[in-house]
């Protein structure tokens, strides 16, 4: 019988945000079944450090106990707004601000992406510690995911990888690309990376559902929400044989623009 799907409160209870950090974050290549990290990063580097998107306040959606999706934003954003809706996950990445003894360790990571940028890995990670003011819950179901909070409209929304986690169905999925539309401003850039055809994970043992997305339904959805397209680039995934801790068909990053 297919199980039922896992959303946020079978993370909160079954996440294991360290496991999940060591599993896909150790090394800038991520996991070595899926090997997408890279692709990934070059991506979030491209897109940001072109210059055309930067401003005052930047809010990464359904972070997990990552980084990783601002390293390249950070230099172009004042004010960053990590978050996820377990508390563990939020306590993992207040750790690594911290800097405290056993955070989990970024530098693998901050490496790769300050060698494409020609930076120094120190400069980056002094500089997503000085510029990730907040580390909040939230829940992308809810029209307003901060709720109760009401947070100033943001220059740029990335999120990556927690639609097709958070959400059981099509129509949630929709409901939260226009939750995140809510916390642009008008002309504001969502930045996503998400799996395509993927309908599991696993971090160690455990299992988490994932919502099986087509490029075609993503698109309609961001129109319907009010979002113009600009650029959309994937990846493929690997044979499902050589992949045990996922069966996604492929990657993707798109840049769409809020249009009112
Ligand atoms: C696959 S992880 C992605 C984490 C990170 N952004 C990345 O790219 O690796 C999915 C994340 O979605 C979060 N999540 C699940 N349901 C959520 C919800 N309703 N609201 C916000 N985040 C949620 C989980 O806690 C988890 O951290």
């Amino acid at each position: 019988m297919e199980a039922s799907f896992t959303e946020g409160e079978f993370y909160q209870d079954h996440f294991d945000s360290r496991a999940f950090n060591q599993s896909f974050f150790s090394r800038p290549e991520g996991h070595p079944d899926e090997n997408f990290l890279t692709f990934v990063l070059q991506c979030f580097s491209k897109t940001f450090s072109a210059g055309k998107y930067g401003g005052q306040r930047l809010i990464d959606v359904g972070s997990g106990p990552s980084i990783h999706s601002v390293l390249s934003a950070c230099e172009h954003f004042q004010e960053i707004t990590l978050s996820d809706y377990t508390d563990r996950n939020l306590e993992e990445i207040q750790k690594w601000l911290r800097n405290e003894e056993g955070c989990f360790d970024w530098k693998p990571v901050i490496q790769y992406v300050s060698k494409l940028e020609k930076k120094s890995p120190s400069e980056v990670e002094a500089n997503v510690r000085q510029r990730v003011k907040r580390v909040l819950k939230c829940d992308v179901r809810l029209e307003n995911p901060f709720h109760p909070e009401t947070m100033k409209p943001a220059d740029c929304v990335v999120t990556s990888l927690c639609l097709e986690a958070a959400c059981k169905d099509m129509l949630s999925y929709k409901k939260a690309l226009a939750s995140l539309a809510s916390l642009l401003r008008p002309s504001g850039v969502l930045v996503m990376v998400g799996v395509l055809g993927e309908s599991f994970y696993r971090v160690n043992q455990t299992r988490f559902s994932c919502l099986r997305l087509t490029m075609q339904s993503i698109k309609a959805c961001l129109e319907d929400v009010g979002f113009a397209v600009q650029e959309i680039n994937t990846l493929p995934g690997p044979k499902p044989k050589e992949n045990a801790v996922s069966d996604y068909e492929a990657i993707f990053h798109l840049v769409a623009l809020k249009t009112d």
